[in-house]
């Protein structure tokens, strides 16, 4: 749905004239589960997008309404739940505690969320919401924060509100992510650079249709793993901080004293940060086969080592070898189900999408979705295009 078609519903539902503010899901190229070891990661964004419509009240009342759920939640902003309530306004809720944290939240809202991202499927359909009602609770109060700040503070709704610890990768990239290019984040410093991406390649994300709903449990499990690596390495490192700061070496050295899980585990963690680096190189340098290699080692890497894949998701992986046009591709996002991205060049897209939904039918009796992705912007570039055409000038960077 577009913009106009959101506001249309909303004057409907509440009878006055809102802003829209949206922001894109994001596919991860390489760097899986490194980002909250303050490691690197490539993602990009996708044109999927969640959009979020906003009015001011008289009173101070919230009330939140989706398009895409039954079920419509009003809340005083005095008495402002102070946990999750297990519904999915939670999201929206994160920010707006994080936000009043800050500062008070200047008037009560209405607020008519719409998301285009498919829900459980890895393509950070929560980052999309937190940045876009984010970005609108700063315009009702008229303040905006630098776009590093909006992702940082996205990242704490999600970790204290919600209560999943995950990293900062989804929130940054769906922020800052610019069309055509991939954005190499550094996760401890938050220096990133784009990366482009060749105009032939497509991104090509296979969704199991297998939603990874279920695994809080297991992706906090893998945090505390590394933790633990990281407390062992420490007793000969002491200047070590995260997994982000081991070498191959340091731990090939010690890999004696490790417990065999959490060897593994941070094996994975240090070899991905290297194929981030490497595969980043690889795209400057227009090397698209390299950086297919780089992926499919990272997937037996996340299967093998970091436990994270499926049995759909390794089908998936595998139903993509020997396609025509296919450089490579592995699981993205936190796994456990969800989808695959895979480059393939751009003429052979369509046929590809054909002939994997053929062969993962034929092994699951599944039918997969497949969408042609290409990088996307970010929300920043379309608040700036926005200001540009308002000619007014919040500060954005
Ligand atoms: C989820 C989290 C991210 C990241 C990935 C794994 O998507 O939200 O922060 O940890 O898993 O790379």
């Amino acid at each position: 749905m577009n913009t106009e078609g959101l506001t249309r519903r909303f004057e409907k539902e509440f009878g006055s004239k809102p802003k829209v503010f949206t922001a894109p899901g994001r596919v991860n190229l390489i760097g899986e589960h490194t980002d909250y070891n303050d490691g690197f990661v490539l993602p990009c964004a996708i044109g999927f997008r969640t959009q979020v419509a906003i009015a001011p009240r008289d009173d101070r009342k919230l009330v939140l309404v989706s398009e895409d759920f039954s079920d419509r939640f009003e809340f005083d902003l005095g008495q402002f739940p102070r946990v999750r309530v297990g519904a999915w306004c939670d999201y929206i809720l994160g920010v707006v505690s994080v936000l009043q944290a800050i500062e008070p939240i200047a008037s009560g809202a209405n607020v008519l969320m719409h998301g285009e991202v498919p829900i459980g499927s890895g393509l950070s359909s929560s980052a999309a919401v937190e940045v876009a009602s984010a970005l609108a609770f700063m315009s009702l109060n008229g303040t905006f924060f630098p776009m590093p700040q909006v992702a940082k503070l996205c990242q704490r709704a999600e970790n204290t509100f919600v209560g999943a610890r995950v990293g900062i990768m989804d929130q940054f990239v769906s922020c800052l992510g610019k069309a055509g290019h991939a954005l190499r984040l550094d996760c401890r410093s938050l220096d990133f650079e784009l990366v482009p991406i060749p105009d032939n390649v497509r991104l090509v994300i296979c969704n199991t249709m297998v939603k990874h709903g279920h695994a809080g449990g297991e992706y906090n499990r893998r945090r505390e793993e590394c933790d633990e690596g990281v407390r062992i390495l420490a007793r000969w490192y002491p200047g070590i901080k995260a997994l982000r700061d081991v070498s191959v070496e340091q731990l090939e050295k010690h890999a004696g004293d490790l417990p065999p899980t959490i060897l593994k585990r941070c094996r994975h963690v240090v070899t991905e940060n290297q194929r981030v680096m490497e595969g980043t190189e690889a795209l400057f340098a227009g090397d698209v086969a390299r950086f297919g290699d780089l992926m499919r080692e990272s997937h037996r890497s996340l299967r093998d080592l970091y436990a994270v894949s499926s049995e759909e998701l390794d089908i998936m992986v595998e139903a993509a070898e020997g396609l025509p046009g296919y450089w490579g591709g592995r699981m993205t996002g936190g796994g456990f189900g969800g989808c695959t991205v895979n480059l393939v060049n751009a003429d052979d897209a369509a046929p590809f999408v054909r002939e994997i939904k053929k062969r993962y039918h034929e092994k699951t009796g599944i039918d997969p979705d497949v969408y042609i992705c290409a990088a996307a912007d970010g929300a920043s570039a379309e608040l700036r295009a926005r200001e540009r055409d308002a000619s007014s000038t919040p500060v954005l960077e």
